[in-house]
């Protein structure tokens, strides 16, 4: 039997219907949870995620403000720009959309951004504050999103095997320190990792978030895991008409064959992450009034 699905779209729903209600009832109580997205250059892809969180904000009742900057603004500018965020009581999360131009240092402007309303969860402090299992550190949207996903698949984490392939700072590493929180026994792995198909066998639950192109085949699934999809990559396909289309870490077809319970690309991990920026930003509204 092909794995059961696991639907992003109808859970990513689900989160922002709650994120709306926990909205409403802070804006009941004067305060109207806000986020700032911030998009240095003109990246299309980028452009169009600043403008979906944009969106999401707002169909939720809360407010949502995207600047953009020109390609070649100063890193004093854009520091600048966070210190007044940072000061102002309506933005309650601040995000600076990344890949970020060139000429500026990323790490220095995430450190910028004041922890209480750094709702990416990238800050230093962020990071240490999920590592160490204190509740008020923001964990980063896609991975918080998973850890969503799999329970409301009725996925047991606890003592289980998870793999997490790949260890980028916005997915791999924070998806070890969510699995392990919750008591998964967690391996990461990459590309450098020796005889890789042995270690993702291994896992009963596989997170893969190595950013390449259907990289995991059915061979390197255990029969029965659960496979979760982060990957988003562009392949060339003539025969849509946008010339592209997209597809995840793993093979859908094959592993869907093998594994019981499967997220897609589209239609996964993708919707998350927008809905959890949401949540993060109202847990940071509300955590202001506390
Ligand atoms: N670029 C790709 N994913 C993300 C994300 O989650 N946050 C930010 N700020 N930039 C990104």
């Amino acid at each position: 039997m092909p794995a059961e699905l696991i639907d992003g779209v109808a859970i990513a729903k689900q989160v922002r219907a709650e994120v709306a209600r926990e909205a409403a009832a802070l804006i009941a109580r004067g305060v109207t949870p806000g986020l700032t997205a911030v998009l240095v250059g003109d990246d299309p892809a980028s452009a169009v995620y600043v403008r979906s969180k944009e969106k999401a904000c707002i169909e939720a009742g809360m407010k949502g403000e995207a600047i953009r900057l020109p390609a070649d603004t100063p890193q004093a500018d854009l520091l600048a720009l966070i210190d007044k965020l940072n000061a102002d009581p309506t933005v309650h999360g601040i995000l600076v959309q990344l890949p970020l131009p060139k000429h500026i240092n990323a790490q220095a402007v995430i450190l910028r951004i004041a922890a209480e309303k750094d709702v990416d969860g990238f800050h230093p402090v962020n990071v240490g504050r999920v590592w160490i299992g204190e509740k008020s550190g923001f964990a980063p949207c896609t991975p918080a999103g998973v850890m969503v996903m799999l329970a409301q698949a009725g996925v047991k984490v606890q003592g289980a095997n998870a793999v997490v392939l790949g260890r980028s700072t916005i997915v791999g590493k924070p998806m070890v320190s969510l699995l392990v929180a919750e008591s998964a026994t967690v391996t990461v792995c990459h590309s450098k990792t020796r005889d890789l198909p042995s270690v993702t066998r291994q896992a009963d639950i596989l997170i893969a978030a190595i950013g390449k192109a259907e990289f995991v085949t059915a061979d390197m699934v255990k029969p029965g895991a659960v496979v979760i999809d982060v990957g988003i990559n562009r392949v060339d396909d003539a025969t849509n008409a946008k010339g592209y289309r997209l597809v995840g870490d793993v093979q859908f077809d094959a592993v869907r064959a093998v594994a019981s319970k499967i997220s897609p690309v589209p239609g996964g991990v993708g919707p998350m992450t927008i809905a959890m920026l949401l949540k993060n930003t109202v847990r940071a509204a509300a955590q202001g009034l506390a």
